[in-house]
Formats: C-alpha cells, structure tokens, sequence
C-alpha cells in the first residue's frame, strides 16, 4: 500500500491503473477505521482491481461546537488495519490540500430537500459538506466505484441523488450495518461514551427492532409509535433527536401502502451522538 498526500500523487497512480484498464474502488473515510469501513474495503477488493481509501476528517461537515477538533485521529492504527486488508492506495489530504486555502472556497454541493431533514436538520451544513467533499474526492480519484455503509442512511441516498442529478460516471454500492455483538452500530463515536453509557447504548438498536416488529404486526399509527420510541429512549437515558419512520426510497412520509420503509434514529448519550436505522420490505 502506498500512502499519499497530494491530489497530484494520487492521480498518477490512478491514471496509470486506468491507462491499463483496471477498475477502480474509492472507499471515503474519515479514519479511526473499524470493523464497518474494512468491510467496505473488502467488498471493494471484490468488485475492483485497485482499492483507494481515503482519510480524510473534513472540517466542512461539522457544525460549530461538533466535535472536529476532537474527531479522533489515528493514521498509524489505520494504516496498519489497512495494509492487512489489500489496500492499493491511501490517500490522507491534508486540509489545504483538499480545500486549497488560505483561498476560500467558491463552489459547493448541495442537495436540497434530502439535506435539509433529520441530521441535516440537527446539524446545518451537514450534508453540504458531505456531498462537497465526496464530489471533490470523486473528481480527484475518477473511481468507477464508490463504497458507503447504510449505517448512514442519509448520507448514501444524498451521495446517491447527488450522482444522479449531476451525472457522475461512478457507480453507488451501499453495504449494511456491521455491529458489535451486541447490536451496537460500529461507528468512531462510540470512543466517546463511558463504560456506563456504553452499557446503555445497544438499547437504541433494540428500539428499532421493536419498532420493526411492530411494523411487521401490521401497526400502521406510525406518529404512535415514533413517540413511544421518543419516550422509550428517555427512559433509557438517551436524549433523542429524532426518530422516523419514513419511506425507503427518499425519505418521505409513508402513506399506508409503502411497504419499503427505513426507521431512522439519532440520539445523544453523553458527548455521543449515535445513530441508526432499520430498513425494511413489509408484505
Ligand atoms: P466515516 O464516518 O468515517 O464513515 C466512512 C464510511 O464507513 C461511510 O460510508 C460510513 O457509512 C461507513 N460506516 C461507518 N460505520 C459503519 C458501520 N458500522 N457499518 C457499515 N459501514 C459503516 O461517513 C463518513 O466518514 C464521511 O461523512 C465521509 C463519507 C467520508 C465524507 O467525509
């Protein structure tokens, strides 16, 4: 694996792969990988010839008061994890380089209507720096394909409409939620809690599935049960920012015939701010 700073760098390995037909793999990260980005990394190595990862802790999708400057940064641990996985290349930017200051930056990517609910809602900005930065990461290493977990539900179907709306040559494969034992979604944040908190925080997980199980009873009072979910969570300890059942394909409210539907949450826990979804075909 080699390990590269620049843009200029990093295309001159991909063009050299693309001049000799290979296929291209891009999986973005924002490091402090675990088990749910090196599953994106060995889909990857399935579905192309070369593998690039990207670290990248990209200041333009935190809001003021996240949590950037204490993102947790790990390149050594990363690239370890990744040299045992086949990576091809590892881009790690740094922000100059991405966003080329001190200039400032002119052009952004945003996908309005999408951004602008749940934790594009909670977190302003959020998803414009989310779709600004894939786009550029896209333009800089042209992959063919392009790795998101459903973890981030959100974020894949922005990254998705964004692709569509702008015509991006890059296909969109989103793979599914790798969890602790027990159920806790894998995610950099979860360093964030206690050993208390941690004890807590599978509960949410147990939430969506109850919720799910209600939906497969053929419970259709959908506002009931985001609010018992609300209230359950509480109960919990949790302080919840939003849970939804919405439809699959675009996140709008369902009607009673949707039957392809994702339940959506996010809730603090402390300096942790966690989330999760379920989604779902109901017959
Ligand atoms: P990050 O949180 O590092 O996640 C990188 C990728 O790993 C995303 O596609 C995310 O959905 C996926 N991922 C995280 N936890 C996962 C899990 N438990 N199971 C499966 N996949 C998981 O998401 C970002 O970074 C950034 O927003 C980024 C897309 C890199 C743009 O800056």
């Amino acid at each position: 694996m080699i390990t590269v700073e620049t843009v200029t760098d990093l295309r001159r390995s991909v063009a050299g792969w693309r001049a000799a037909g290979q296929k291209v793999a891009l999986v973005p990260t924002m490091g402090n990988l675990h088990e749910g980005h090196l599953d994106l990394v060995r889909k990857a190595r399935t579905l192309a010839d070369r593998v690039v990862v990207t670290i990248f802790v990209n200041p333009l999708q935190f809001g003021e008061g996240e949590d950037f400057a204490s993102y947790p940064r790990t390149l050594i641990n990363d690239s370890d994890k990744l040299s045992g996985v086949k990576v091809d290349l590892l881009f790690t930017p740094t922000v100059d380089e991405m966003y080329h200051r001190p200039q400032e930056l002119q052009t952004k990517v945003e996908v309005p209507g999408l951004s602008g609910l749940f934790c594009g809602a909670s977190r302003a900005g959020h998803f414009i720096g989310v779709a600004t930065v894939v786009c550029k990461l896209f333009n800089m290493a042209q992959p063919d394909i392009a790795l998101f977990g459903e973890k981030d539900y959100q974020q894949l179907l922005v990254i998705r409409q964004m692709v569509e709306d702008l015509a991006m040559p890059v296909e969109i494969q989103g793979l599914p939620t790798v969890r602790e034992v027990d159920g806790l979604a894998r995610s950099s944040r979860n360093g964030y809690l206690t050993d208390s908190q941690r004890t807590i925080a599978p509960a949410l997980y147990r939430q969506l599935q109850r919720t799910l199980a209600a939906l497969k009873r053929g419970q259709s009072d959908f506002a009931a049960l985001e609010q018992q979910a609300m209230a359950n969570l509480e109960s919990e300890g949790f302080r919840p920012d939003y849970y939804a059942i919405r439809r699959a394909d675009n996140l709008a409210e369902p009607s009673s015939d949707d039957k392809s539907l994702v339940i959506l949450a996010a809730a603090y826990l402390g300096k942790a701010r966690l989330i999760d979804n379920i989604q779902t075909t109901l017959d």
